[in-house]
């Protein structure tokens, strides 16, 4: 099963995905993560996709494009993966549509996450993630049992630099002039089911799996 989280920064994509990955058993392949992945490691992909992100602007297409084929192609992506902040621009989202039929598969389905954006920075504000697996936290909303520490793998928590109030505003910008338009895109494609991303993380973990379980019908 193919499934894209989509929706704007800060709606849970990543708090979401960590939680099918485990339910579906599928791997969770965040864009975003891999880029700061590069980061830490120093790559010449990491320092490129640097320059866009502190600026809250996507980074090009075909550097994003052969960074996501490239994972897809791993021997664990196999059977289904969900993808989480990838696709968001229109030529992205026909990438992947090209990408799943070399593999001889097919996107599933696609689960846009609304939040309202008012929300969004308060979720942003407070977050804190961890330095080795990534996992999102919240100071209030999402607290670690112990102060900086992961629950997941015990590593460092930090936040990120474009958490940031004025970069936030400047995502969700770009997220509304460019990945929005996806949503009316796989809407006529028949793969769209929106849940409502304003309820707290349980909350919307039933109501995405109610949507997976209906997609699988
Ligand atoms: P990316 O890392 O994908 O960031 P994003 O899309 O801005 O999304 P976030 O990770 O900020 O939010 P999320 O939806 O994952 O929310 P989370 O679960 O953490 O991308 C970063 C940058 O990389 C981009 O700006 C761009 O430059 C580049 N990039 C990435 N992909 C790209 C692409 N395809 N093309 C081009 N450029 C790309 O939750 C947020 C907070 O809220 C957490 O603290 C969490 O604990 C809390 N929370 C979650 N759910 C709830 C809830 N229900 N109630 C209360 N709190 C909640
Ligand atoms: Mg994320
Ligand atoms: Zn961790």
């Amino acid at each position: 099963m193919y499934l894209v989280l989509l929706g704007p920064p800060g709606a849970g994509k990543g708090t979401q995905a960590e939680r099918l990955e485990k339910e579906l058993h599928l791997p969770h392949i965040a864009s975003g993560d891999l880029f700061r992945e590069n980061l830490k490691r120093k790559t010449e992909l990491g320092l490129l996709a640097k320059k866009y992100m502190d600026r809250g602007d996507l980074v090009p297409d075909d550097v994003t494009i052969a960074m996501v084929r490239q994972r897809l192609q791993r021997p664990d992506c196999d059977q289904g993966a969900i993808l989480d902040g990838f696709p968001r621009t229109l030529a992205q989202a026909k990438s992947l549509d090209e990408m799943l039929a070399e593999m001889g598969r097919r996107l599933d389905g696609v689960l846009y996450i609304a939040v309202p954006d008012e929300e969004l920075v308060r979720r942003l504000s407070g977050r804190w993630i961890c330095r080795r697996c990534q996992t999102p936290y919240h100071t209030v909303f999402s607290p670690p049992a112990q102060k900086g520490v992961c629950d997941a793998c015990g590593g460092e928590l930090y936040q990120r630099d474009d958490d940031r109030p004025e970069t936030v505003r400047a995502r969700l910008k770009v997220y509304h002039q460019q990945t929005a338009p996806l949503i009316d895109y796989y809407r006529r494609a028949g793969l769209l089911v929106e849940v409502d991303g304003s309820g707290d993380i349980e909350t919307v973990s039933t109501a995405l799996l109610k949507a997976i379980r209906s997609l699988m019908k």
